[in-house]
């Protein structure tokens, strides 16, 4: 037999009678650091049963920064809080480093941490160090050990001439940044985040961005990201799951699910201001896949990005705009971003989908 048929012969064969194959597999298994199978969670409210997840898969690899990106309410923090094991799924599975959420949470906090954009908690008479080394000592991090990260970790984000502040004396900012660094503090291998970045302003998002690059890129830590910032996702994510109403809609990296979308978009705007619903007949046109608006109230007018299949559609949207009365200000092609990857999915745009859940 030559090497070639040995090859393909070994290769029939289960991984079991081939140890170099099985090596490889488990490698390959060992790469998977956040593993969810058909989870769902629904909860109990005064208008019945609310359904938060229904039935999400998802696999991320070591290293990844992986964003979860949806409007408000479609479920991301639900998944976050199951993942750091707060709370309990109702059915399916959710596994992190191995360790499954229900089964073995104490084995999931010993190699995990995470931190909500919306908390920013500290105790507000402690200075920033003073908060940071009490988190280390909840991870018994001898304090040494302590001092040394907290100073490497503040130093990556800017914070170091700010440590020995009060907690409440520091800007929103600041109190992220500190947020932040405690993520971080215990060497996990898996960081959630839930929208690190809300409400901050750009240069502070900036910073704070490169920082999580960093912790993927240098120290090989898997960062599950919960955003609704499209950017954000553009900028540091290797893959994303796009979620809505507790579904996974689609999952690829930023540029696959753009690419996905074929021709660039339309974008319109109008005069005067349409009334709230009068665009409804856009999204019914053939070759429409969906699409969304905003107002600019200071130019009296809206802009409407159309998803279209083809070059074919624009004149039709353009025609439709017309007939609903309105006048057509200026329009152009614009390279698709994960805005319109969202509303080729959905039909409609994260605004719309926010106003409809309120
Ligand atoms: N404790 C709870 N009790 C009742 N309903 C809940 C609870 N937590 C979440 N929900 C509901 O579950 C759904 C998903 O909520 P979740 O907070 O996970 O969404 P999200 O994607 O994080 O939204 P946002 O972008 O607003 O943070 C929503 O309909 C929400 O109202
Ligand atoms: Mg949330």
């Amino acid at each position: 037999m030559n090497m070639l048929d040995q090859r393909l012969n070994d290769s029939r064969k289960a991984p079991q009678d081939q140890p170099g194959l099985r090596n490889v597999m488990n490698r390959v298994e060992a790469e998977i650091t956040v593993q969810v199978d058909g989870l769902r969670r629904e909860f109990d409210s005064k208008e019945g049963k609310v359904v938060a997840l229904d039935g999400v898969n998802l696999q991320v690899r070591k290293g990844e920064i992986f964003g979860v990106l949806g409007p408000n309410g479609a479920g991301k923090t639900t998944m976050i809080r199951i993942l750091s094991t707060l709370l309990l799924p109702t059915a399916g599975k959710a596994g992190v480093m191995g360790f499954d959420v229900e089964k073995e949470p104490e084995k999931i906090r010993a190699v995990i941490n995470m931190a909500s954009g919306a908390e920013r908690a500290g105790y507000d008479f402690i200075s920033a160090r003073g908060n940071l080394w009490f988190f280390s000592q909840l991870y018994g991090i001898p304090t040494e050990e302590a001092h040394r990260r907290i100073n490497a970790l503040s130093d990556m984000l800017g914070l170091q001439s700010y440590l020995d502040r009060k907690f409440y004396a520091l800007s929103t900012g600041y109190k992220q940044r500190v947020t932040l660094v405690r993520a971080f503090i215990n060497d996990p291998k898996v960081v959630f985040l839930d929208e690190p970045t809300i409400g901050l302003d750009v240069m502070t998002a900036l910073s704070i961005r490169e920082y999580i690059l960093k912790q993927a890129r240098e120290h090989g830590r898997t960062i599950l990201l919960a955003t609704h910032n499209m950017a954000e996702v553009d900028a540091i994510c290797n893959r994303v799951a796009i979620i809505d109403k507790g579904k996974i809609l689609a999952c690829d990296t930023p540029a696959a699910l753009k690419r996905s979308l074929g021709a660039p978009s339309l974008v319109l705007e109008v005069s005067p201001i349409p009334a709230p619903g009068s665009l409804e007949p856009i999204g019914k046109l053939e070759g429409v896949k969906g699409f969304t608006s905003s107002v600019d109230e200071e130019r009296g007018l809206s802009r409407i990005q159309v998803v279209v299949d083809g070059d074919g559609s624009a004149q039709s949207v353009v025609d439709s705009i017309r007939k609903l009365g309105m006048t057509v200000v200026s329009n152009w092609r614009q390279q698709a971003t994960l805005e319109e990857v969202f509303v080729a999915l959905v039909g409609r745009g994260f605004r719309e989908r926010e106003h409809e859940a309120a």
